[in-house]
């Protein structure tokens, strides 16, 4: 499988052995749950880039450490299978191969966001998702469909249902966005709070859902990175308030969203809890 010559890729790092359980939810302290399922997997990031780094064709040579035990022994046999040389992959007597003990919890959910969009996603992303979320213009690439209203992106939503999406999202900038879902497949409009932007290259002004006028900004890139604000606030509320409805947790992610778009910069305009209206956690 390796390419001859000499050593192109010297990896020194970690060789772990993962222990994964897949249950419906984590156990509480000193709780026994029912799992569904185990397997047991080779890993550790230094393993894992070798692994790769041969599986597409590069000379390699991993360096590390594992015990003298039957988990130390398959994992130089994996090396092998894989052509990575392990002339330098030592085994000791003094303590345990690696292992990760990985519980994989199936309530916790995946959020996709195709970005950059290509009309020909692997389909397998439709179906695999929990939630997926898309501006506009990613709207359009995948379906064909062009975005300018709540209508359109309901239109949006419905054909990513037939595709095999569970819930989808279509975020419109300063409308909001728009949902739907297997469960209630009926577009439903989630307006954001009223933001008004002069010019994208110059002053805003801004209000937030409070009622309550914030700053004027003059910037030039104030709308980077919306998107990313909402999709991360997505990703937090729904993994620490997971009895919200969606409806709610999209009502807050736009809340947050918008406040980003009041400051420059992307990440920098991204506001800390400590500084957000309290009544949204
Ligand atoms: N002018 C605005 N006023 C209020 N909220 C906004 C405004 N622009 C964006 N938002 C919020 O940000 C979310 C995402 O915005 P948008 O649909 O523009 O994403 P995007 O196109 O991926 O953003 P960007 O290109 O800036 O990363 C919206 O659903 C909304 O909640
Ligand atoms: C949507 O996101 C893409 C990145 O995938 C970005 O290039 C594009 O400008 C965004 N569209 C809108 C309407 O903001
Ligand atoms: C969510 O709701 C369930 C059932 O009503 C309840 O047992 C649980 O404590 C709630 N969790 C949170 C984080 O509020």
């Amino acid at each position: 499988m390796a390419a001859a010559g000499p050593t192109e890729v010297v990896v020194v790092g970690s060789c772990m052995t993962d222990l994964v359980s897949l249950t419906t939810r984590l156990p509480k302290a000193g709780e026994t749950i029912h799992g569904h399922k185990f397997f047991i997997g080779f890993g550790g990031k230094g393993a894992n880039q070798c692994i790769q780094a041969a599986r597409l064709g590069a000379k390699t040579l991993m360096i590390c450490k594992v015990g003298k035990d039957s988990f130390g022994n398959d994992y130089i046999e994996n090396f092998k299978r894989n052509g990575i040389s392990t002339e330098f992959v030592g085994q000791t007597e003094d303590a345990a191969t690696g292992t990760a003990s990985i519980i994989v919890n199936s309530e916790v959910k995946t959020l996709f966001n195709p970005a950059p969009a290509h009309a020909e996603l692997d389909p397998q992303f439709y179906t695999h998702a929990d939630i997926f979320c898309c501006n506009e213009s990613e709207a359009e690439i995948l379906t064909g469909i062009p975005v300018g209203s709540p209508e359109d992106a309901g239109k949006v939503g419905l054909v990513l249902l037939e595709r095999g999406c569970k819930r989808v999202i279509v975020t419109l900038g300063a409308e909001g966005c728009v949902m739907i879902s297997v469960d209630e497949p009926i577009p439903k409009h989630v307006p954001a709070g009223k933001v008004r932007a002069v010019d994208t290259t110059g002053v805003y002004m801004s209000i937030n859902t409070l009622g309550t006028a914030l700053e004027c900004q003059k910037i030039e890139d104030s709308l980077q990175g919306a998107g990313d604000s909402f999709v991360g606030a997505l990703a937090f509320f729904m993994a620490y308030y997971p009895n919200l409805s969606m409806e709610e947790v999209i009502r807050r992610s736009n809340f947050i969203a918008s406040v980003s778009v009041q400051a420059s910069g992307t990440q920098s305009s991204y506001p800390f809890r400590k500084d957000l209206p309290q009544d949204l956690f």
